[in-house]
């Protein structure tokens, strides 16, 4: 077998460079929370395939039920030859959504896809043209989705135009709040602006939708009051606005619910799930209120692979192992010794000058000043790579690059996980040396 050099220099002679990596190593085989790489180095995983492997890699039920399928059927496009798995999974997720109203579920095949659908869905039943996206929100790669998304590089540089009618606010950032005010005192004055937003940027009359992540994903792992949404929704409420909440990244457990909206118990018009929905297999779902989702003529939603007989397969055994394993509650267990873990460096460590979280996803922002809040894009970059040299895989995120934000999946044992945060704690201690 090929070394990780050899394949990486193959790699950058075959492979453009906009389909970034983070770590120079290529995978041999996973489970669990282990990736073994090509020349047999274990590392843990607090990266999850972005938030992909919640469940685990190589779940024995999934690669079961993946196996199952595969000796039946793998395609046979659901808008030609109907078939179950589809039917099946589309009513788990009306009736595991937030919600007691009738719903409706199609599937797609990504997160931006998924995205893309949501809004057109919304745009069609308002008979509406624009869309209310927040700052610091990511939404995918797609156009309409990167339109959507707030990071200019390197997710949105160099392809302009954008989609139109999309119009940005503040997000719920208190550690950074848009208006230097403090939580509590500022009375969710963020939240509240939206009001004033329709006078001077975009009458509500012409927004089909909002679309929010109710914990940043990409933009840092940032959570709001727990008010925020109740305020957000009700102003979409009463202006006749689609809320759509996209659960990518906080969806099928992270935040120890299976969806984090529960939290603010807010009932969303239109869910977007997708990374951890399949335990790997690419599929997205939009549910929503049956009278959205009903709304598009049909063929004007689709695609040849949306909601593949394997992937849903695969997503149905997600769910029963998510219930047989009590994976929310590990996810409330694993989110309570990374917050106190976390708190402990930011004691210890000046560079962490943040660290907040739901569930089991919990963020750690580092700067190069407490009082400034200068991100530290450097430093952080440089706790991953001392990480992976230890045997550890992390990702970062956030606007300026400078957030660690642990995705590990929730069946990881308790001994991994103090190993992995034991890694982080000696990187911390040898960036802040350097
Ligand atoms: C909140 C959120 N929405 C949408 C997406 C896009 O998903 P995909 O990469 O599957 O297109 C992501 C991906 O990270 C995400 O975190």
């Amino acid at each position: 077998m090929k070394d990780n050099t050899s394949l990486l220099k193959e790699r950058n002679e075959h492979i453009p460079q906009g389909p970034f990596n983070v770590h120079p190593i290529f995978a041999r085989k996973a489970k669990g929370a282990v990736i073994t790489d090509v020349e047999g180095k274990d590392y843990i995983d607090f990266a999850g395939g972005i938030g992909v492997n919640n469940i685990g890699h190589c779940d024995e039920e999934v690669v079961k039920a993946v196996r199952d399928q595969i000796d039946q059927y793998i395609h046979t496009c659901f808008h030609v030859v109907m078939y179950e798995p589809y039917v099946e999974l589309a009513k788990r997720l009306n009736s595991l959504t937030p919600g007691s109203f009738p719903k409706k579920t199609m599937f797609a095949n990504s997160g931006a896809e998924a995205v893309e659908n949501a809004v057109k869905i919304a745009r069609h039943a308002t008979g509406r043209p624009a869309t209310i996206a927040f700052e610091d929100a990511f939404h995918g790669r797609t156009l309409l989705a990167v339109s959507l998304t707030s990071k200019m590089k390197p997710y949105k540089f160099g392809f302009a135009p954008y989609a139109p009618e999309i119009y940005r606010i503040p997000y719920a950032y208190c550690y950074r709040c848009a208006y230097q005010l403090e939580y509590p005192s500022c009375e969710l004055h963020c939240a509240y602006a939206l009001k004033a937003f329709f006078n001077t940027h975009i009458s509500a009359e012409q927004v089909a939708a909002l679309i929010v992540e109710p914990v940043l994903g990409e933009g840092g792992f940032v959570v709001p009051p727990k008010e925020y949404f109740k305020v957000i929704q009700k102003i979409c409420q009463d202006n006749g606005i689609v809320f759509i909440a996209d659960e990518v990244q906080t969806g099928f457990g992270r935040t120890a619910r299976m969806f984090a909206m529960e939290h603010y118990e807010i009932a969303p018009d239109i869910i977007i799930m997708a990374k951890s929905l399949a335990g790997g297999f690419p599929l997205s779902a939009v549910t929503g209120r049956a009278e959205l989702m009903d709304h598009p003529q049909p063929g004007g939603l689709g695609g040849t692979y949306g909601g593949n007989p394997v992937a849903c397969r695969a997503a149905l055994a997600v769910l029963d192992q998510f219930e047989k394993k009590q994976l929310l509650s590990r996810a409330e267990k694993i989110g309570k010794t990374v917050l106190e873990r976390f708190k402990d460096f930011h004691d210890r460590y000046p560079a962490v000058g943040d660290v907040r979280g739901l569930g089991a996803m919990v963020g750690m922002e580092l700067v190069t000043d407490r009082i400034t809040k200068e991100p530290a894009a450097v430093l952080t970059k440089r706790l991953v790579d001392r990480c992976r040299e230890k045997g550890l895989l992390m990702i970062s995120a956030g606007t300026h690059s400078n957030i660690i934000r642990p995705l590990m999946p929730l069946v990881i044992t308790d001994e991994q996980l103090e190993r992995g945060l034991s890694i982080i704690g000696e990187g911390l201690q040898e960036i802040s040396r350097m």
